[in-house]
């Protein structure tokens, strides 16, 4: 037995490579080496919930003097007082890095996707970057959560004010703040909530931009209105906590109702496709509960948004929130964000491509540079996964189900990430000590991060190719590639299409690596890069055989999107979602792992979830769930002028940097505000196509 089969102890045996093991010139599983030393730049200063923010009325209230001069003095606007819900979120100061702020400027940030279109609940993107995190509000928030100290972690209350549970743990009765309205000024209720539980959440013919399906709250879950501004969950599990989590963004953010109901194809003639583009681009001042409203839309240029007017949140003077006037997206490429941000030509960016890392720290490391760059912890990773799907999803033709066949097989994937060389696939994204081996799983680093219960199959092409022959896969016509066997899909070569998104330099970067290390393997793999909303449809319809993702956050937090650990319904998994039939097809350690996640969601004993976790994470990396590829560190760049900015803030975590600074808190103090803004003194104007800011 090898150093390396003794340190795994009985583990070896289960995994049933034993005669592959014994093969003089294989490699046994092992645990990963640990990562290479990368400190942080930033800690957080760790406070509880109440320390940043309470809901509560306050003796008054004030406004940007031209809000006042021009909108209520001249009767455009009722005052702010009556603008507000009558206890408004209330941002404590003393939470605030340079405390209270003062109005005015402008946050520019530049985005590589572009906007489908303002129907995020019916599952349009807006071109991410935040745009979609800024106009979303929802039950609960998680962004800030970096800076809750661990045992107080908990969702923040947000539209939902505060919660309840009963006696026996079953319902959770939940009060929505009261009086608040969306930025036409049209009240919040209950039957905004409802709407998007119904008629959304539902409806099976509804996919929400975040992928929010029934079973994201437990299944068997109902939800029901008490009054406007009360709600009632009802659970199967007792007290599930975890689902608080899931009524963050971007699972529990409703829309406005008043506006989407009447396009929904159960209150129209519409069908679900006219439903779902009632609100092109072009349509502007699109009712949100967020901080901005969009009032400009230039293809390819810009997007504009403007303080809603109506915003519920303020600071404990009474400073109605934001304190930023206008927020700008100029419609660009992911690459320009991390350039512009450097120069000082745009404000923001989440440093995320590993290959512009050296050129923008050298640039950064100037004191006259305008903006700040700091490096988090290793939260940003990629996964290739293999489409477990058996079962029709996609409508796969005979190759493709031949592929899902072979994806099955433990052998198989065991072959592929035995061949996936993760040191020099992460070196040729940048040198240095950022990237570390991943081999899936829970990121090495975070809290439930287990390295004794993590597999590694250590890079061996001489252990793949064995696993690809035990898998019943061999070059019977001698061109280098493996064959299918005679009968399926006609023997010829096993050809095996990559999905991933060619928005970013690193996925496809990653792409061009695992293609090469494949061919060495005998594995023909064939890029099928898409521009994101395409790759993202293209993934949620379950027409690919493998797919490249960025990691999200359960594999940070597992607290966040706990569901997405496994497939714990129909419709929740990336890779593993039901045929036609609505019915899975899991593999009996998918079923385990489920089982596992499904007990961590109904405990909130400490002790326990540790040990669900390492067992999770036995199941997840021995089995080859997903090919880990690689784990490295971000960094957040923002322009100096920019004040209360948290310390330590992550670009991702719970949720990304643009939610967790707290932008609505954010404020450029008045010896540094640029004149930047595109349309100041104008906040947004009617909802509908071709309107405008107003004056
Ligand atoms: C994109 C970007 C991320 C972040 C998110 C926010 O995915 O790549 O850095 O800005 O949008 O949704």
């Amino acid at each position: 037995m090898s150093k390396h089969a003794i340190a795994l102890g009985g583990a070896s045996l289960l995994l049933g490579v034993s005669l592959i093991a014994t093969q003089a010139q294989t490699v046994a599983p092992t645990t990963p080496p640990d990562p290479p030393t990368f400190a942080a730049q930033g800690t957080p200063n760790f406070v509880g919930i109440s320390d940043i923010q309470e809901f509560k009325a306050l003796p008054e209230y004030h406004e940007p003097s031209w809000v006042t001069e021009k909108f209520v003095d001249t009767g455009k606007l009722p005052p702010v007082a009556e603008r507000l819900p009558k206890e408004p979120l209330v941002y404590k100061a003393s939470n605030m890095a340079d405390g209270i702020g003062v109005y005015g400027d402008v946050m520019r940030h530049v985005i590589g996707g572009r906007p489908e279109g303002w129907n995020y609940s019916a599952g349009q993107s807006q071109g991410w970057g935040g745009i979609d995190i800024g106009l979303s509000e929802c039950l609960t928030r998680t962004g800030p959560l970096f800076e809750v100290k661990a045992d107080e972690l908990a969702p923040m209350p947000n539209l939902a004010k505060s919660w309840d549970w009963s006696e026996d743990g079953h319902e959770l009765t939940m009060h929505l703040i009261e009086g608040a309205k969306w930025s036409d000024g049209e009240p919040f209720t209950s039957d905004d909530v409802m709407f998007y539980w119904n008629d959304e959440v539902l409806d099976p013919n509804v996919t929400p931009l975040n992928g929010a399906t029934p079973e994201t709250f437990g299944e068997g879950t109902t939800l029901e209105a008490l009054d406007d501004y009360t709600i009632k969950w009802t659970f199967k599990d007792v007290r599930p906590e975890q689902y608080l989590y899931q009524m963050a963004y971007g699972t529990f953010c409703p829309g406005p109702a008043h506006l989407l109901k009447p396009q929904h194809p159960k209150y129209s003639d519409n069908t679900y496709e006219q439903f779902k583009n009632a609100f092109p681009p072009e349509y502007m001042s699109m009712p949100t509960m967020g901080a901005w409203a969009p009032v400009t839309y230039r293809p390819d240029d810009i997007i504009v948004l403007r303080r809603n007017p109506y915003y519920w949140k303020v600071d404990d003077q009474g400073n109605q929130l934001p304190y930023l006037d206008e927020l700008e997206y100029r419609l660009s490429t992911w690459a320009d964000r991390d350039v512009q941000a450097v120069a000082g030509t745009g404000d923001f960016s989440n440093l995320e491509q590993a290959e512009s890392y050296v050129e923008a720290l050298k640039r950064s490391a100037d004191p006259s540079a305008p903006a700040r760059l700091a490096f988090g912890a290793r939260t940003i990773g990629y996964t290739l996964y293999p489409n477990l799907s058996a079962n029709g999803w996609g409508e796969p033709d005979e190759r493709g189900q031949a592929v899902r066949e072979l994806n099955r097989n433990l052998d198989f994937r065991q072959a592929v990430t035995s061949a996936i060389d993760r040191q020099s696939l992460g070196e040729a994204l940048v040198k240095g000590p950022f990237t570390a081996i991943y081999p899936g799983g829970l990121y090495a680093g975070t809290t439930y991060y287990d390295k004794d219960s993590t597999v590694y199959y250590p890079f061996s092409l001489e252990t793949a190719k064995e696993h690809l022959k035990a898998a019943g896969l061999e070059d019977t016509d001698g061109n280098g590639l493996v064959n299918f066997p005679a009968g399926t899909a006609g023997g010829g070569d096993v050809e095996i299409t990559l999905l991933a998104n060619s928005d970013y330099a690193t996925d496809k970067n990653l792409v061009e690596g695992v293609v090469a290390q494949m061919e060495r393997l005998g594995l023909r793999v064939i890029p099928n890069t898409l521009a994101g909303t395409q790759r993202d449809a293209t993934e949620q319809s379950g027409k690919f055989d493998w797919t490249i993702r960025r990691n999200q956050s359960e594999l940070i937090t597992v607290v966040k999107n706990t569901v997405a650990l496994a497939p714990t319904g129909p419709r929740i998994s990336w890779h593993h979602r039901a045929g036609a039939d609505d019915t899975l097809d899991l593999l009996p350690w998918e079923q385990e792992m489920v089982d596992v996640v499904n007990k961590f969601i109904a405990t909130n004993d400490s002790e326990e979830r540790i040990g669900l976790m390492k067992q999770y994470q036995k199941l997840y990396t021995e089995n080859v769930n997903g090919i880990g590829l690689t784990q490295y560190p971000g960094a957040l760049i923002i322009n100096k002028r920019f004040a209360n900015i948290p310390a330590g803030t992550p670009i991702f975590m719970f949720n990304w940097a643009e939610d967790n600074i707290i932008r609505e808190r954010v404020f450029v103090p008045k010896d540094k505000q640029s004149d930047f803004e595109l349309f100041p003194q104008t906040l947004p104007g009617a909802p509908g196509i071709g309107n405008g800011p107003v004056s």
